[in-house]
């Protein structure tokens, strides 16, 4: 008999979203508006104690549409961490603009803010934004890089894609720059299935981040001021994110859960937790550890994978990735070192305490096998 098959993140829907869902087919409201996107922007705009939510149709397109709002075009440069998801770059060339990668800092794995001010010094008047990264759900230290930013007078965004309920020094996260962008895509703490969200308290920003994400089209005549998009965030995608969302605090206490079990169990093995810094309150999106080596990371994942249980290598730096080789960057070496060695823990807000223990049984299992192979290497 093979075992239960346990994934790394899975959406964990016992909330509302059946009878939420049945609500948009009874009311007729299943496309790109209705009374459920309208909760979601007020609910996350809430959240992040801004002003302003506007959907879109992912967390790559709330990035892209913050940038165009921004001014963000051709001849300019973008500041980004080496170690985030491709689509913060992307959204920075779907914008026109060039990707300039900084490297993150050891300590947090975020954008590493010495480092930045060395660029914008270096690049001053060609700028024209930094995204900051909340890796895996761990606040950047907000404070340094917005002095960094407010000295230079470039725009502060963050990329909070991952880090919906998080904090820095007991702040949302997505509310402590000039536009916060969050993704509900299926293997985020909060899904919609799909979905994005930039929160501001920038009026301007947020009218014109709505305007281009409906074809830049004005009133409801085929009368359109601008160059747009259909970016726009379903009814139907929002239901789920709303009862999604109702659930933000126990699911975030079950994560936080499952952290406390990993960091017990995981000493005596070779495995390094993720960062944990005083000023992050973590959503524990994805309990993710450093592998001693590539191959140590890419050994862990396949004996979990014999053992039915999916973890994943996470980011590889962009800057060495083929669309971004030539890219402009200031790099320090920590995202090449994380590149490859970092995995990702099965980290469901469903995952259940006896499948955890089957997954650190798991893990164990290969840290011994991995520590018998040394000896007898040493031999
Ligand atoms: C850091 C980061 N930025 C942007 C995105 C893009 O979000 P989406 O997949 O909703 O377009 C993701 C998604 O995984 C992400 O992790």
């Amino acid at each position: 008999m093979t075992d239960e098959f346990i994934p790394l993140s899975a959406p964990d829907l016992r909330g509302r979203e059946r009878q939420y869902l049945t609500e948009c087919i009874d009311q007729n409201w299943v496309s790109s508006a209705g009374p459920f996107v309208t909760q979601l922007e007020t609910r996350m705009a809430a959240l992040s104690g801004r002003a302003r939510g506007v959907a879109a149709v992912n967390g790559t397109a709330a990035l892209h549409l913050t940038l165009i709002a921004l001014g963000v075009g051709r001849d300019k440069l973008v500041v980004l961490p080496d170690w985030t998801f491709i689509a913060t770059a992307n959204a920075v060339m779907h914008a026109g603009a060039t990707p300039y990668f900084v490297d993150v800092e050891e300590r947090s794995w975020t954008m590493d803010a010495a480092l930045l001010a060395k660029v914008l010094k270096q690049e001053a008047g060609k700028v024209a934004a930094v995204i900051v990264v909340h890796t895996l759900g761990h606040a950047a230290d907000m404070d340094v890089l917005s002095r960094v930013c407010d000295a230079a007078e470039v725009p502060l965004i963050e990329d909070a894609a991952g880090a919906v309920g998080s904090t820095y020094k007991g702040k949302p996260l997505g509310g402590l720059s000039r536009a916060g962008c969050f993704s509900f895509n299926g293997n985020k703490l909060v899904t919609g299935g799909g979905g994005g969200m930039i929160v501001t308290d920038d009026q301007a920003l947020a009218d014109t981040a709505k305007h281009r994400s409906t074809q830049a089209r004005e009133g409801t005549d085929y009368v359109h001021s601008a160059v747009g998009w259909n970016y726009r965030m379903t009814n139907l995608n929002a239901a789920v994110a709303v009862a999604q969302l109702e659930r933000l605090d126990e699911m975030i206490a079950t994560k936080r859960e499952i952290a406390a079990r990993y960091d017990a169990s995981l000493g005596g093995t070779d495995l390094v937790p993720m960062p944990r810094l005083a000023w992050a309150g973590h959503n524990y999106w994805l309990y993710s550890v450093l592998a001693p080596s590539r191959d140590a990371a890419a050994d862990l994942v396949a004996a979990l994978r014999t053992k039915s249980v999916e973890a994943r290598v996470f980011w590889r730096a962009l800057s060495s990735q083929a669309p971004y080789k030539d890219a402009p960057r200031r790099l320090n070496g920590i995202a090449e070192k994380l590149s490859g060695r970092t995995v990702s823990l099965p980290s469901s807000s469903n995952l259940t305490a006896t499948q955890q223990t089957r997954v650190i049984a798991a893990i164990k299992d290969w840290a011994a096998r991995s520590r018998a192979q040394e000896r007898a290497g040493a031999r």
